[in-house]
């Protein structure tokens, strides 16, 4: 082998050390990472498994509010499912976020046909009332089958005109009271508000929640166990010191939802969970307002 090619192997043997150090020194405070559902979810399953839990009533049709979005992979499968008219998914995050948008281009291109109108999704046949000449995205391919199950094609909608994605700190903002929503979902996010703004955050979450639901609404919730806090800890030297100030403990969540913050009923849909990778086995529980 020459210098000039041994120089130049040890430089690219540098330069991809100093990247292997970079992508191992990324710490992600708030559960923000950058390819969450590569390892969640895994190559083998056709869908994430908490989809086969959630019903279609509380989906259907409603204003939902997903907290802690990510990258916005089961909020548009929520979507798409379950036909939303309406979901927003936050996150701190504004990378997840622009993320969840790419993503969400990414699926509309994938399943659109061409631009031959549809006839009349829900909204859509509102739109028409409106004499707005909006013309409906046509879906195909796998999932369009699987959707097209569930809502026949009359029922296709515009899928820009249903999902939206918006960064937003849930426990630090101010919601004006006006806007409410039928359902919110909260999935694998409580440890990571809980570690990073300790006990007063999670109930700021908790009771933001309940404040912006409808009457009758459902909140939907999977919290991580206490002992997986303890891996997460240390991301940080917040969610070091709020560690071991922590009262309230997951196991405790249900009570102080119903005690404290005022639903009214609790499910529990964790048992018909099936095919969850280790590690990501959680509870699912389901509250009405
Ligand atoms: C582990 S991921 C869960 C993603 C998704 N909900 C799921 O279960 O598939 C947690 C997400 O919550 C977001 N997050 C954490 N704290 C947040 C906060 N205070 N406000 C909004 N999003 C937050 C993180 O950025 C991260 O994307």
């Amino acid at each position: 082998m020459s210098k000039w090619r041994e120089g130049r192997d040890s430089m690219g043997d540098d330069e991809s050390q100093k990247q292997k150090n970079k992508k191992r020194k990324q710490v992600f405070p708030y559960g923000n990472y950058k390819s969450y559902y590569g390892y969640r979810i895994g190559q083998d399953l056709d869908e994430d498994p908490r989809l086969k839990v959630l019903r279609k009533e509380w989906f259907e049709d409603k204003e939902c509010l997903d907290i802690g979005c990510n990258n916005g992979i089961i909020t548009i499968q929520i979507a798409q499912k379950f036909g939303c008219r309406s979901i927003l998914g936050i996150d701190i995050d504004s990378d997840r976020v622009k993320d969840a948008y790419w993503n969400l281009k990414k699926n509309v291109r994938l399943k659109t046909t061409g631009n031959k109108p549809v006839k009349a999704p829900k909204l859509q046949d509102k739109e028409q009332a409106d004499d707005s000449g909006n013309s409906v995205t046509t879906l195909s391919n796998v999932d369009t089958k699987e959707i097209s199950q569930e809502h026949p094609s009359s029922e296709l909608v515009d899928l820009f005109k249903v999902v939206s994605f918006k960064q937003e700190n849930f426990v630090q903002s101010w919601h004006p009271p006006g806007k409410q929503f039928d359902t919110i979902l909260c999935l694998s996010v409580t440890k990571w508000i809980h570690l990073n703004w300790g006990d007063d955050g999670l109930i700021t979450l908790f009771a933001e929640i309940w404040k912006l639901l409808r009457p009758g609404g459902i909140f939907v919730l999977e919290p991580q166990p206490w002992k997986s806090y303890e891996s997460n800890r240390n991301v940080s030297e917040t969610t070091a010191a709020n560690y071991h100030n922590i009262l309230i403990r997951p196991a405790e969540f249900q009570e102080i939802l119903l005690d404290k913050i005022g639903f009214r009923t609790v499910e529990d849909i964790t048992s018909g969970l099936t095919g969850s990778k280790t590690g990501f086995n959680r509870p699912i529980l389901v509250f009405r307002k």
